[in-house]
């Protein structure tokens, strides 16, 4: 089997952080999201993976590279614009070719990884198998509607009025017929050739497209909030380790990472944290669920349940900062300039909670 990994589009729900930055770059529990994905596939025990990109082509070939590091050989995709997830599928067929393949969205983590997915696929006939799971806020994604014996009767994307609570993860399973499916169908209202649109097509000439409800979590970080709630859920499933200093002043406990070069001096950290490499933690306080990312400075400050991207510096801030996402480079500090006032210079999109 190959691996298909979708890592184009705009981000544009997560601007400011994805004007400079693909989406599928951006760390959680300080690593890509995209690297996360990689190593899905490869531990399923596909090698050959495939990624689609867009206009973030640059950023992502730089961080990902040829593969060498997962012991896989990645082969990048271009796509012209972001006209649909099945639209990527078509312009992936020379890659593909006759063999049945996994796409996985270069946004989405799932709980427990695909092995056992990838499993039953490749040693079933299915045509092919789409992941569903139960959610409250189904509309926001693709909806599958189910019969009284498990089959699927329809498939829609962000319905107003869902018909079930099972959203479609962004794993789908397939053999060659997909691409009978992405060239018989038209381009929905949003102005894309929809994926689920492909599978209905499926279903509608009797290929066998098999449902698996997934019952761990599972969350696609299209937005800041999700975002969050995946460094949550990831920093509680991954084993922790001390590879930097921690000074005899500090406090630092059993479910927090502290990774190689960086430091932590005179300061309190609860798990579940991670501190990345060469960051330097003096006379604070980081509380659980937080990531700091490499080279960030947090000094004479407070930080919990927060994700601070690489280079940012925090410094004597008295309030403490909580359900946070910092970007790259930033600076939050305390101005001694009277008057004394906010002094922000913040870009387009940036949301500030002032008390
Ligand atoms: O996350 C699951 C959902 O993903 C499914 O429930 C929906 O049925 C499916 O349509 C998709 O919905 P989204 O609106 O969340 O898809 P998004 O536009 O965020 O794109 C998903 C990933 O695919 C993202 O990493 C960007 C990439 N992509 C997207 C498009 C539209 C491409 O590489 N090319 C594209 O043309």
């Amino acid at each position: 089997m190959k691996g298909l990994i979708l890592s184009g589009g705009t981000g544009s729900r997560l601007y400011p952080l994805t004007y400079t930055n693909a989406k599928q770059l951006i760390p959680v529990a300080n690593k890509p999201i995209l690297f996360r994905v990689i190593e899905s596939i490869r531990d399923a025990g596909i090698d050959d993976i495939g990624i689609v990109v867009g206009n973030t082509a640059e950023q992502i070939k730089e961080a990902v590279g040829r593969g060498g590091r997962w012991g896989v050989k990645i082969t990048y995709i271009p796509q012209d614009k972001p006209l649909g997830l099945a639209h990527a599928v078509k312009v992936a067929q020379p890659f593909l070719g006759s063999e049945r393949f996994v796409m996985f969205l270069g946004d989405n983590v799932i709980q427990g990884g695909i092995s056992r997915l990838i499993g039953e696929f490749s040693t079933s006939g299915w045509n092919s198998q789409i992941v569903l799971t139960r959610i409250e806020h189904p509309e926001q994604y693709g909806v599958a509607e189910l019969n009284e014996e498990g089959r699927i009767v329809r498939l829609v994307e962000k319905p107003k009025i869902p018909p079930s609570d099972l959203a479609l993860v962004g794993i789908y399973m397939f053999d060659h017929h997909v691409f009978e499916a992405v060239n018989a169908i038209q381009p929905s209202w949003r102005g894309e050739l929809e994926i689920t649109d492909a599978i209905q097509w499926l279903v509608d000439n009797n290929y066998t497209v098999h449902p698996y409800v997934h019952q761990g979590w599972w969350i696609d970080t299209g937005a800041p909030g999700d975002m969050l709630s995946a460094n949550d859920l990831v920093l509680e499933e991954i084993g922790h380790s001390i590879e930097g200093y921690v000074d005899r002043d500090s406090k630092v406990d059993h479910r927090v990472t502290v990774q190689r070069g960086a430091e932590v001096i005179n300061s309190t950290v609860r798990g579940p944290a991670i501190i990345g490499e060469y960051a330097r933690i003096v006379n604070s306080y980081i509380g659980p669920f937080t990531s700091i990312d490499h080279h960030v400075t947090v000094e004479n400050s407070e930080i919990e349940h927060s994700v601070v991207l690489e280079n940012s510096r925090i410094c004597d801030i008295e309030s403490r900062i909580q359900d946070s996402l910092i970007g790259r480079d930033v600076v939050v500090s305390r101005s001694p300039i009277k008057p004394k006032s906010l002094k922000l210079t913040v870009g387009d999109h940036s949301k500030i909670g002032i008390l």
